[in-house]
């Protein structure tokens, strides 16, 4: 599947977005080693703490479903590119380390692409636990 496919289902996430709060919509499209995409949008909660980013509900929906492994996730949000917080980058880091990260703006004009593994040098995952 091309970047510029998974950022178009991103942006088609991204509407679904539940955030009356902070009126910030991210949507999220994650591959699979095996072609398909999990997709997610963040939805927020009166008790603001409870709010689960877009990249969370796509991961959880995912191995929820049985699937592990993964090859990329196209974040699309705000006015230009913005990357995972950093709860979702340790989440994500459990597993796929390295994982290809698209970037775009919440409409899918542009995008960069970098990896995991550059926003979270040495991560702390399952091999620090000998799994
Ligand atoms: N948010 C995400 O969904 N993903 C991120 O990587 C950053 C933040 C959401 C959480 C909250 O609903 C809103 O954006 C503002 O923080």
């Amino acid at each position: 599947m091309s970047e510029a496919e998974l950022v178009r289902r991103a942006v088609e996430a991204r509407s679904k977005a539940y955030a009356p709060y902070s009126g910030f919509a991210v949507g999220a499209a994650l591959l699979t080693k095996d072609g398909r995409v999990f997709t997610g949008c963040n939805v927020e909660n009166a008790s603001y703490g409870l709010t689960v980013c877009a990249e969370r509900v796509a991961l959880f929906k995912a191995v929820s479903e049985g699937v592990r492994e993964f090859r990329a996730l196209a974040v699309a949000c705000g006015q230009g590119p913005c990357a995972p917080c950093g709860a979702c980058r340790q989440v994500l880091y459990e597993f796929a380390p390295d994982l290809l990260l698209i970037l775009a703006d919440g409409e899918g004009k542009a995008w960069e692409t970098v990896r995991l593994s550059e926003l979270l040098p040495r991560g702390f995952g399952p091999k620090e636990l000998g799994r």
